[in-house]
């Protein structure tokens, strides 16, 4: 699966956006550490706030089946029927990711024809993670 392959995908996943209010249309490829791939859009709703990203329903998807470990996601949005240059995850898919992966998780940005990577370690840097947690415990057991 190469960088290509998988923007090519979220591409095709942006196809089955639902996103009657806004019109930014956004479709994510996630590739797991098993090779796997879960396509996720966003989907909108009449009350707003129960949206969800491209990014986070190809996590759920992917959790939902089992999944924990990931290599990779690829980023497509755009308005209507254009794709953007460059769509960035939001603070909330981010800390998605957090949840699951590790600092050098790799994110594909842009499209097809302009393809950016970076990483999930440049995009929340000094992030609070599940690490945070078990320190708390650990501090605890020290002091029991
Ligand atoms: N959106 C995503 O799906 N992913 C992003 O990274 C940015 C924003 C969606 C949410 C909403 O349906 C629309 O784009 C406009 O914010």
């Amino acid at each position: 699966m190469t960088d290509l392959d998988l923007m090519r995908l979220a591409e095709q996943a942006r196809e089955k956006a639902y996103a009657p209010y806004s019109g930014f249309r956004v479709g994510a490829a996630l590739l797991s550490k098993t090779g796997r791939v879960y396509l996720g859009c966003n989907i909108e709703n009449a009350a707003y706030t129960p949206t969800n990203c491209a990014e986070r329903t190809a996590f759920f998807k992917a959790v939902s089946e089992g999944e924990r470990n990931f290599e990779a996601i690829a980023i497509v949005g755009g308005q209507g029927d254009s794709i953007s240059r460059l769509c960035a995850p939001c603070g909330v898919c981010r800390q998605v990711m957090v949840e699951f992966c590790s600092p050098d998780f790799r994110v594909l940005l842009g499209n097809c024809e302009q393809l950016q990577a970076t990483t999930l370690g440049e995009l929340l840097p000094l992030s609070f993670s599940p690490k945070n947690l078990r320190e708390r415990e650990a501090d605890n057991d020290e002091n029991v």
